[in-house]
């Protein structure tokens, strides 16, 4: 898990990566929900390097659901398995805390890959920052 120093350089990673082709960048600053204590951030790091993030938050206040969101790969590292593994880690530790289920909302590029760590898509569609999105949720087996 990043330290709390480290997550500037999080951000700066999801800068790069998730406002990479928006008009309107999300991740300029870090926001209260990332400093908040319920939320799980995980990060695998190149030296001193952010190369890959993702942070898990409460879906409502004190659920057991959580919510994945700010998944994002440094494009040369993408495609090595990394972002599976720091997803994975981030859900080891939030099942630590007692988390029940997982939900989050894919842009359509990257259901596969969430596919690919056990998510399924409900059916259900938003409108995220201006992309389509495409929700899927995971249940923990107990
Ligand atoms: C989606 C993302 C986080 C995946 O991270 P990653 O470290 O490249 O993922 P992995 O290497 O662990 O990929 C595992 C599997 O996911 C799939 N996958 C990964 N990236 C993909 C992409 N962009 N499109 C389609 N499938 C993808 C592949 O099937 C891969 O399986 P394989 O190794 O058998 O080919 C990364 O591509 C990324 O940062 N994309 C841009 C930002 C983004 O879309 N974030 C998600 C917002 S909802």
């Amino acid at each position: 898990m990043p330290r709390p120093d480290e997550l500037e350089a999080v951000r700066r990673l999801r800068h790069q990566v998730l406002d990479a082709d928006h008009a309107n960048p999300t991740e300029l600053k870090l926001s209260e929900i990332d400093k908040h204590p319920d939320v799980i951030h995980m990060a695998a790091f190149a030296g001193r390097d952010v190369i890959c993030t993702v942070r898990l938050q409460p879906l409502t206040k004190g659920s057991s659901n959580y919510l994945v969101r700010k998944m994002a790969t440094r494009p040369d590292y993408q495609g090595q398995g990394i972002g599976v593994q720091v997803l994975a880690a981030a859900e080891q530790e939030a099942i630590r805390r007692g988390v029940m289920g997982f939900s989050l909302d894919s842009r359509v590029k990257a259901t596969t890959f969430y596919a690919k760590s056990g998510y399924k898509e409900t059916g259900e569609q938003v409108i995220r920052d201006g992309d389509l999105n495409i929700t899927m949720t995971k249940q923990v087996n107990k």
